[in-house]
């Protein structure tokens, strides 16, 4: 075990996921016994909450922070960041409830953090990384987001989506949360590329992420357009002319590589689309590079 896991706070937002609730904070104190948990529960119809105050009754190192209805995502987490850094935890942690990230990879992320890391994002998109039970389409869908994100920021991250994070407290105290985009779970990428730009330390370690088996998610289908219209914006504003005909070329290149494919029949071919894209992607990105 690690320095800085005694003094880690591990927040894990929760809507209606009483099912997964016991099986994650189990796997979370039997992999890493020195972290404290953070709970912080939006109301859950399904009675989380209550579960929530039961198993922090049992154990001095669980919390459990109430919200009065579903505030979203965004709103959980700095109510966390803020309940955490009230306190003198060096570093805090995002992870799902759902079992998608694995409470066992977490040692990986403090470890970079120890190296020196001011974030580190469990990424699913370099090599090592992976997604488990996702539909291909799904796949497709988030490596392409990825890709595009990637290179209308040109932050040199692979997985700026990702929500399995750790945080050194600095960067925290330096990011102000009313200024994030609040537009679904977009703020992950908002918040990784204000670290890069502000010159933080910024590292990507491989995870296994593992599609949830209990329970539903909750994230809705304009999520998509509305995340990667909003990062076109920034790009934009970013990298000016450049980023300008970079996403003429790009918006293209999505959708002629769409059209070619019916996404749900023809699985292998979408994630090889993917790959296509993103090899086409990056040349381009070099170009304009060069040109600057
Ligand atoms: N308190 C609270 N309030 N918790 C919430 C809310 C909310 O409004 N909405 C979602 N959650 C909790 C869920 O209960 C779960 O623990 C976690 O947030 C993630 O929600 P999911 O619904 O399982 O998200 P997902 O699997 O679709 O999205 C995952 O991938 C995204 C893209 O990579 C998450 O890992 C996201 O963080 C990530 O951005
Ligand atoms: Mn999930």
């Amino acid at each position: 075990m690690t320095s800085t896991a005694a003094s880690t706070l591990v927040i894990i937002p929760t809507y209606n996921e009483i099912e997964n609730l016991p099986l994650i904070t189990g796997r979370v104190r039997k992999a890493n016994p020195e972290v404290h948990i953070l709970i912080v529960d939006d109301n859950s119809p399904d009675g989380t909450g209550q579960k929530a105050d039961e198993l922090a009754a049992k154990d001095e190192a669980f919390h459990v922070l109430h919200r009065e209805g579903k505030g979203g995502l965004l709103g959980a987490y700095i109510a966390g960041f803020e309940w955490g850094l009230e306190r003198d935890y060096a570093v805090l942690c995002e992870m799902d409830a759902d079992g998608s990230h694995a409470p066992e990879q977490l040692p990986k992320l403090l470890a970079e953090i120890d190296r020196g890391a001011d974030l580190v994002i469990g990424s699913r998109y370099i090599p090592g990384g992976e997604t488990v039970n996702w539909p291909a389409s799904r796949e497709y869908l988030s490596r392409l987001g990825n890709l595009y994100i990637s290179a209308a920021l040109g932050a040199g991250l692979a997985d700026m989506t990702a929500g399995y994070r750790a945080f050194r407290r600095e960067l925290l105290e330096h990011l102000d949360f009313e200024d994030l985009s609040r537009a679904g779970y977009i703020f992950q990428v908002d918040v990784a590329f204000r670290a890069v730009k502000d010159g933080f330390d910024v590292r990507e370690v491989p995870i296994t992420f593992t599609e949830r088996e209990l329970g539903e998610s909750k994230l809705d289908g304009s999520f998509v357009k509305d995340s990667l219209l909003e990062v076109t914006k920034w790009g934009v504003a970013h990298r000016s002319e450049q980023a300008q005909e970079l996403y003429k070329e790009v918006s293209g290149l999505v959708r002629r590589t769409v059209k070619d494919l019916d996404v749900e029949e023809r699985a292998e071919t979408a994630i090889n689309g993917a790959k296509d894209f993103g090899a086409e992607l990056s040349k381009l990105v070099k170009r304009q590079l060069k040109q600057r």
